[in-house]
């Protein structure tokens, strides 16, 4: 039903499955010395987390030295229609105190200005976990970008904006299996 609303398809399901397998034996090899407290950032990154989490949790349980996975969920908000914002609010999730001494991953959808991440990051080490590592599905190519890097990326993307694997535009397009470029008609069919 979204046909006419997108450009084109930029990453099939199919390849976010490979790419993100990949990344939780990157990520198991880095943290899994270690309780890890996985933290999801919703809603954007639902679909990549919960399937994540399952290519870790395989990986974990046939290690010989597995360790405790759990996992939170927060919400950030720093958007309305296609711009970023400078404000970012958190919603929800455990007591950040429960952070203390863990290895935390935080688990994003995508980085545009990376200014929501440094925010995130800057609230969280005052918990003192014992490491933090951010993993981002995709990352934006743009001169908006703070600099900042997150230290898993699964693809780099261009400039445009991007639906569809749980990302979305005013709530639309999270029920999209690919990730795909919105049309600037559609941007102005869902504004708000
Ligand atoms: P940043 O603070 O500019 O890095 O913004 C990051 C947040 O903006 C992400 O968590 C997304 O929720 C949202 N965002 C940025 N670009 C897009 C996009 O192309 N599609 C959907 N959401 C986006
Ligand atoms: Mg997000």
């Amino acid at each position: 039903h979204y046909e006419e609303d997108l450009d084109s398809v930029i990453i099939p399901s199919g390849l976010i499955k490979d790419r993100t397998e990949r990344l939780a034996r990157d990520i198991v090899r880095d943290m899994g010395g270690h309780h890890i407290v996985a933290l999801c950032v919703l809603k954007g990154g639902y679909k990549f987390f919960a399937d994540l989490m399952d290519f870790i949790k395989t990986l974990n349980q046939n290690s010989d030295k597995s360790v405790p996975l759990t996992v939170d969920f927060i919400r950030l908000k720093s958007y309305s229609n296609d711009q970023s914002t400078n404000s970012v609010k958190v919603i929800g999730g455990d007591e950040l105190s429960a952070l203390t001494g863990k290895n935390v991953l935080i688990v994003e959808d995508i980085v545009e200005t990376g200014r929501t991440m440094e925010t995130l990051l800057k609230l969280l080490n005052e918990c003192h976990p014992k490491m933090v590592k951010v993993v981002s599905l995709l990352v934006k190519r743009t001169p908006r970008s703070s600099g900042y890097r997150p230290d898993y990326i699964g693809f780099e993307v261009p400039d445009k904006f991007l639906v569809g694997y749980a990302l979305d535009y005013n709530e639309y397009f999270r029920d999209l299996s690919h990730i795909c470029i919105l049309s600037d008609r559609a941007k102005e069919k869902y504004k708000v």
